[in-house]
């Protein structure tokens, strides 16, 4: 090869539990039997997809058109649909425009890492899940950098260590959620979630929040949605504030991102939205133009 073709950030693309298949196979044919278990796939454990779900993908795979170019972004029709359900949770309010769909999560993830200046980071929960750990290492070209979930307080973030990691790494873009959590099965909950967004609001960060198994969290849990937190914690009213303090802050749910920005009053003095807060029902209404979204 005349020129490099290896991303330098490549060695750092592992997954940890397919590297053990890989040791465990070459023991195998080193004549050792291994008792095989499995990665998380349900069918070659037994599990038979629900006949509705074969139904629908049968029917829909007659249709021409299912294999026909789709909008770039998704059919219109399933974002407004997917976009109304997110607003049915009565959390913040988007459109079709704010959806965009990838070829599973696992696309996803490598489009956002990939897509991001090869400065930024994502700060991520430790233990890690590989597939965002090693895509966002890749990216770099560096190790993933992590916040501590504490095994002794049920894998609970350790906020102190998360806003001090932010604080102290300039480079750090965004904070990475997994909720519920991958490996360890965490559900945040909705103060821990403000928090978060609290820390991206105040450093300038956005969020990525990996919700795939929003809908396999137990009854009594409180899984919330990201979004769903973030649409009731709008700015708190305006105060004065140093002109020195942080910019505008910035806090994304997936594709949907939300700005609390700095307005300057009629005495020219810098003001800004300090601290969000949290209201159960309707937040009131904004003192000052500055709290407005
Ligand atoms: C937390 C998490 N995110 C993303 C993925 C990947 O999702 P997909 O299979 O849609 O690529 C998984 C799969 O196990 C996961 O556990």
């Amino acid at each position: 090869m005349r020129t490099s073709i290896v991303h330098p950030g490549a060695d750092n693309l592992r997954y940890e539990i397919r590297q053990i298949v890989e040791v465990a196979k070459a023991i195998e044919a080193a004549g050792q039997p291994i008792r095989w278990e499995n990665i998380g796939d349900p069918v070659a454990k037994g599990e038979h997809p629900p006949a509705w779900i074969k139904e629908i993908v049968g029917r829909v795979a007659q249709d021409d058109l299912s294999f026909a170019y789709s909008p770039t972004k998704g059919l219109d029709d399933t974002r407004a649909y997917i976009a109304n359900e997110r607003n049915l949770e009565g959390g913040i309010q988007i459109t079709a425009d704010d959806i965009l769909f990838f070829n599973g999560l696992g696309d996803a993830i490598s489009t956002i890492y990939g897509a991001l200046h090869p400065s930024a980071r994502v700060i991520g929960p430790n233990p890690a899940y590989p597939t965002h750990s090693s895509a966002e290492a890749a990216h770099a070209g560096a190790p993933h950098i992590t916040y501590r979930l504490d095994p002794q307080n049920g894998w609970k973030p350790d906020l102190a260590d998360l806003e001090s990691k932010v604080a102290a790494n300039p480079h750090i873009a965004a904070i990475l959620i997994i909720n519920p959590d991958n490996p360890t099965g965490f559900v945040y909950p909705q103060d821990t979630l403000a928090a978060i967004v609290d820390i991206a609001r105040r450093y300038g960060l956005f969020l990525i929040s990996d919700e795939i198994y929003s809908n396999l969290a137990y009854p009594g849990s409180d899984m919330r949605k990201l979004a769903s937190v973030i649409a009731r914690c709008r700015p708190s009213p305006c105060a004065a504030s140093p002109r020195n303090s942080p910019g505008p802050a910035r806090a994304a749910a997936g594709s949907r991102s939300t700005t609390a920005t700095r307005t300057p009053t009629s005495t020219a003095s810098p003001v800004r939205c300090l601290r969000p807060r949290c209201w159960r029902s309707a937040p009131p209404p904004c003192p000052s133009a500055c709290c407005r979204r």
